[in-house]
C-alpha cells in the first residue's frame, strides 16, 4: 500500500517535470533579463509591453518619464507617455478576439459547496459590458469614483472590469469594513455610486451589505456629500430582498437593471497615465490613505508578473483565495490572470467551511495548476491536519504561491511537503497594495533552490536596497539587514495618494531621499536572497490584513470613557499579529468587562470586526518619555511578559508605571 503511493508520488513528480520546462530555464538567463530590465528600464518595458493591445502604441523611446527624488522637485512617474489603452479590453476582448470567448474565465464556489457556477470570458465580456452601459446611463464618466462593497461573487470583478471599461475609478471596500468606516472612504473619494449587495452567507453566520450601505450614504451626506445611485445585488441566503430596506428614489435592483442593458459597450480608450482604482489601506498615521494606480503601468505590471512568478499560460487554471476586497485581489484574481487568459477558481465563502477539505476538494475538482493563498489561512489549515489535503488529489498542482506576510518555516514546510508533495515550487510575493505588483519572489524554476520563508529575488526592474536605518546609507555588501527600500521606478507603482500628493511624498519618499521607502525590515544573505522580517513602522499585520495602531487608537479613544490609548501588534500563532491594546479610562473604577466589551464594540463599529483588539489591557497611566511619548517598546514587554528585558528605561517620566501595567496584566 505504502510503496504503491511512492511509486505513484514518483510518477506525478515525473510528469510535472515532463509537461512544461520553466519560463527562465537557468539562472543566467534570469541575470541576463535582470540586468537588462535595470540598466534599460524604458527598453525592457516597453517590450514588455508590446504583447498587450494599445490603441495607441507609446514610443518606444521618451516614454518613461520621472522623478522620485524630493530634493529636486515633485515626485511624479510616468510609464507608457503617449500610449494609449484599456485593461478591460486587454482581460476580456483580446481573448474572445482570439477564438477563446468560450474559455471558462472565473470558477466560483459560494458558501455551500453546491453553489457552483461558471463564467465563460464571452459571459464575462457581456456582464461588464452591461454594467458599464448601466454606469453610464446614471451618469458616471471617465475619471469617476465608483464605490464597490461586493462580497466574493462573480460580479466583484465584473464591476471593477465594468469600471475600467469606461474609465471610471473603483474603490473597492473589503466587506469586513463598517458603515463608518465606509462613509470615510466615500466621503475621500467623493463617489456618487455605490456597487453592493443584499448580504452573504459566511459559514454559519450571515452578514449583511446593504444596510451598511444605508447607514454609511445616510452618514456621508450628514457630511454634505449625496451618493445618487445604488445598485444592490441580490445574493442569496442572507437578507432576502423583501426584508433589505430600500430607497426607490436611489436603490437599483441589480437582477432588474443590467439584464436590460446592451451587451455591447465600447471600451473607452484611456491614456497610459489616467487612474485605474483607487485602494484604501492603513498607514501608521492619520485617515486611510487611497493609494492611486494607472492604467497602462498597473496593467504590465500585473500582466508580467503573472507570467513569470507563476507561469500563467492561456488555459490554464489558477487557484487564488484572496479578496478582491485588498490588493491581492485585484491584481492576482481580477486583473492580472486575465491578462493571461487563465479560468480563475474563487471561493466565495469560508475556506474551513463546511469542513477543512474545502479548499482541497477545489483544487481537485477543478484541477488547479497554481494555488495561491497566505500564511495565515495555511496556518489554521494545517492545525486541521493532514488529512484533509491528503483526501483530496492534489496531483494537478504545480505552483504554490505565499502572499501577505513572512511564512514561518513549520507553515512552509507543510504547505510545500503536504499540499505540494514535495514537488512544486514556493513562490512567496513580497509586495504591498502601493507597489501594486509582486517585487520580488523565488522564481518557479528548479535552479532557484528556494529557502523557507526567504522572498527570493527580485522582480525585473525592482532594485531593492538594505538602509542603515540609523544613518540612512546604502548597505552595499551581499550579507546586510535594515530597512528596506527601493531604487528608481516600475510600471505598476502608486502614482500619489487621493487627494494629498504631499502625504505620498512625505511618507514613502522623504524618509530616505532618492528611494521608495517600504516600511518593513528586511535583510540579504550571502545568496542574496531576501527575507522580510516585518514592519518597522506602526503598521501591524493581522491575518494578512493591514492596520495602523494610529486607526485603532483613534477608534478606542473615540470612546467616551476612553481618556488615552496605546495599541501594539503581538505574535499570534494563526493570526501572525494579534491587536493589543492599553487603554486608560477617564475614571479608573470602571474597569469592567461590560466596560471592554463596549470599547470592542466601539472598534467594529468605527473600523470593523478584524480590527477589535484581542486584549484590551487597562492602563490607569502609560509610559511615557518626559517629552510625552509613549514607549511602545516597554509595552512590548509587558503584553508578552518580558518585563526582565525592558532595555533602557531611563528616560521613563515615572518609572512607577511600569510595575502598574504589570499587576493589571490579565485582569
Ligand atoms: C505588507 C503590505 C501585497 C499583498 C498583501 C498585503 C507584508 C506582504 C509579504 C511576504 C513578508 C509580506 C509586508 C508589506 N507582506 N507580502 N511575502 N513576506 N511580508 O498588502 O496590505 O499592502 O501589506 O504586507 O509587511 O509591507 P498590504
Amino acid at each position: 500500500m505504502q510503496r504503491l503511493e511512492v511509486l505513484s508520488r514518483q510518477l506525478t513528480a515525473a510528469q510535472a517535470s515532463e509537461d512544461r520546462a520553466p519560463l527562465l530555464a537557468t539562472r543566467a538567463e534570469y541575470d541576463a533579463m535582470y540586468r537588462r530590465s535595470v540598466e534599460d528600464p524604458e527598453g525592457f518595458w516597453g517590450e514588455m509591453a508590446s504583447g498587450y493591445h494599445w490603441q495607441e502604441k507609446f514610443p518606444a523611446r521618451g516614454h518613461l518619464q520621472y522623478n522620485t527624488d524630493v530634493r529636486r522637485g515633485p515626485v511624479s512617474v510616468q510609464f507608457f507617455r503617449g500610449g494609449t489603452t484599456n485593461i478591460s479590453y486587454n482581460c476580456l476582448d483580446r481573448w474572445v478576439a482570439a477564438g477563446r470567448g468560450d474559455q471558462t474565465c472565473f470558477i466560483w464556489e459560494g458558501n455551500e459547496e453546491s453553489d457552483r457556477r461558471t463564467v465563460t470570458y464571452r459571459q464575462l465580456l457581456e456582464e461588464v459590458s452591461r454594467l458599464a452601459n448601466w454606469m453610464q446611463s446614471v451618469g458616471v464618466k471617465k475619471g469617476d469614483a465608483v464605490t464597490i462593497y461586493l462580497p466574493m461573487v462573480v460580479e466583484l470583478p465584473a464591476a471593477m472590469l465594468a469600471c475600467a471599461r469606461i474609465g471610471a475609478v473603483h474603490s473597492v471596500v473589503f466587506g469586513g469594513f463598517s458603515a463608518d468606516a465606509v462613509a470615510q472612504r466615500i466621503l475621500d473619494c467623493k463617489g456618487k455610486v455605490v456597487l453592493t449587495a443584499t448580504g452573504v452567507m459566511r459559514g454559519a453566520k450571515p452578514v449583511l451589505l446593504k444596510p451598511i450601505v444605508d447607514e454609511a450614504v445616510a452618514l456621508a451626506a450628514k457630511q454634505g456629500f449625496n451618493v445618487s445611485s445604488v445598485l444592490c445585488l441580490e445574493v442569496p441566503g442572507a437578507l432576502p430582498a423583501s426584508r433589505t430596506p430600500w430607497n426607490p428614489a436611489r436603490d437599483v435592483w441589480w437582477g432588474d437593471a443590467i439584464p436590460k442593458m446592451s451587451p455591447v459597450c465600447p471600451p473607452v480608450w484611456l491614456a497610459a497615465e489616467d487612474r485605474s482604482f483607487l485602494l484604501y489601506t492603513s498607514g501608521s498615521t492619520g485617515k486611510p490613505k487611497g493609494v492611486v494606480h494607472t492604467v497602462g503601468g498597473y496593467m504590465i505590471g500585473a500582466g508580467v508578473t503573472c507570467r513569470y512568478l507563476f507561469d500563467m499560460r492561456p488555459g490554464d487554471i489558477f487557484m487564488n483565495t484572496a479578496d478582491c476586497g485588498w490588493i491581492t485581489g485585484h491584481t492576482y484574481l481580477a486583473y492580472g490572470p486575465l491578462l493571461c487568459g487563465v479560468s480563475v477558481v474563487m471561493l466565495g465563502g469560508v475556506p474551513t467551511y463546511p469542513d477543512g477539505g474545502r479548499l482541497w476538494r477545489m483544487a481537485e475538482r477543478y484541477k488547479a495548476r497554481t494555488f495561491y493563498t497566505a500564511p495565515t489561512l495555511l496556518r489554521s489549515l494545517l492545525q486541521l491536519g493532514d488529512a484533509w489535503p491528503r483526501q483530496s488529489d492534489l496531483s494537478s498542482l504545480r505552483i504554490l504561491g505565499s502572499v501577505g506576510e513572512p511564512i514561518n518555516e513549520h507553515a512552509w514546510h507543510w504547505y510545500h511537503e503536504v499540499v505540494g508533495d514535495s514537488r512544486c515550487p514556493i513562490v512567496d510575493t513580497w509586495w504591498q497594495t502601493e507597489t501594486g505588483s509582486a517585487m520580488m519572489a523565488p522564481l518557479p524554476a528548479p535552479w532557484m533552490n528556494a529557502k523557507p520563508g526567504s522572498a527570493g529575488l527580485p522582480f525585473f526592474g525592482v532594485c531593492p536596497v538594505i538602509l542603515d536605518p540609523a544613518t540612512g546609507n546604502e548597505i552595499v555588501s551581499t550579507a546586510a539587514e535594515g530597512v528596506l527600500a527601493l531604487r528608481g521606478v516600475w510600471p505598476s507603482m502608486a502614482r500619489t495618494l487621493h487627494g494629498d500628493h504631499e502625504r505620498f511624498e512625505s511618507v514613502y519618499f522623504a524618509p530616505y531621499k532618492g528611494y521608495y521607502f517600504t516600511g518593513d525590515g528586511c535583510r540579504r544573505d550571502a545568496d542574496g536572497h531576501y527575507w522580510i522580517t516585518g514592519r518597522v513602522d506602526d503598521v501591524i499585520n493581522v491575518s494578512g490584513h493591514r492596520i495602523g495602531t494610529a486607526e485603532v487608537e483613534s477608534a478606542l479613544t473615540e470612546h467616551a470613557d476612553c481618556a488615552e490609548a496605546a495599541v501594539i501588534g503581538v505574535e499570534h500563532g494563526i493570526k501572525g499579529q494579534a491587536i493589543y491594546a492599553f487603554v486608560t479610562l477617564r475614571g479608573h473604577d470602571h474597569q469592567t468587562e461590560a466596560m471592554r466589551k463596549g470599547l470592542m464594540d466601539h472598534v467594529r463599529k468605527v473600523i470593523g470586526p478584524f480590527a477589535v483588539p484581542e486584549v484590551i489591557h487597562w492602563a490607569p497611566a502609560l509610559p511615557k518619555t518626559r517629552s510625552g511619548k509613549i514607549m511602545r517598546r516597554v509595552l512590548r514587554k509587558i503584553a508578552t511578559g518580558e518585563e526582565k528585558e525592558l532595555g533602557d528605561v531611563s528616560t521613563l517620566a515615572e518609572p512607577g508605571v511600569v510595575e502598574m501595567l504589570i499587576k493589571l496584566r490579565g485582569k
